[in-house]
């Protein structure tokens, strides 16, 4: 069973589990709204840690007052896309467009990104 920590800086709450983490920051202190940055490190990718984070962030979520959780994996990167329409699916995240050019790269290059968002519905 994976385990890890949560700990809280400001409006940011990330819970570390020694091979990657999870953080959902608010943004500005109580927000309902929070926005979900997920890594894994690369030895440990692919074996479903990062879709057990995702799931730790919302029982975190429920029970600390966050209503809506929104994730915006770069357009153009195939593996942060095929991932977050995995979690879509598996947690209940819809898609709910495209932010246009919100990533940026650096050196002027700006990138899409796509929103997909979790409101707690109570189910
Ligand atoms: C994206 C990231 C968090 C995935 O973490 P992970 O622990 O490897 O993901 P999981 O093992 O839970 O995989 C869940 C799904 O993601 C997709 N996925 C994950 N790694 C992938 C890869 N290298 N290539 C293609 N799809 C991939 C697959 O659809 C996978 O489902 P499947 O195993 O049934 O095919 C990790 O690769 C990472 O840290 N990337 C860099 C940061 C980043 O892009 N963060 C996500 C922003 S939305």
């Amino acid at each position: 069973m994976t385990k890890g920590l949560w700990s809280s800086y400001g409006t940011s709450h990330i819970f570390d589990c020694g091979h990657g983490f999870v953080e959902l920051d608010r943004h500005r202190p109580g927000h309902h709204c929070a926005s979900l940055r997920v890594e894994v490190d690369e030895d440990d990718s692919q074996t479903g840690l990062g879709t057990f984070m995702v799931g730790e962030a919302i029982e975190y979520a429920k029970t600390h007052d966050i209503h809506r959780i929104e994730l915006t994996p770069w357009r153009d990167n195939p593996v942060s896309t095929a991932f977050a329409s995995r979690i879509a699916a598996k947690y209940g995240f819809r898609y709910e467009g495209m932010k246009r050019q919100a990533g940026y790269r650096g050196n002027g290059q700006f990138v899409d990104a796509v929103l997909y968002a979790w409101v707690n519905d109570g189910a």
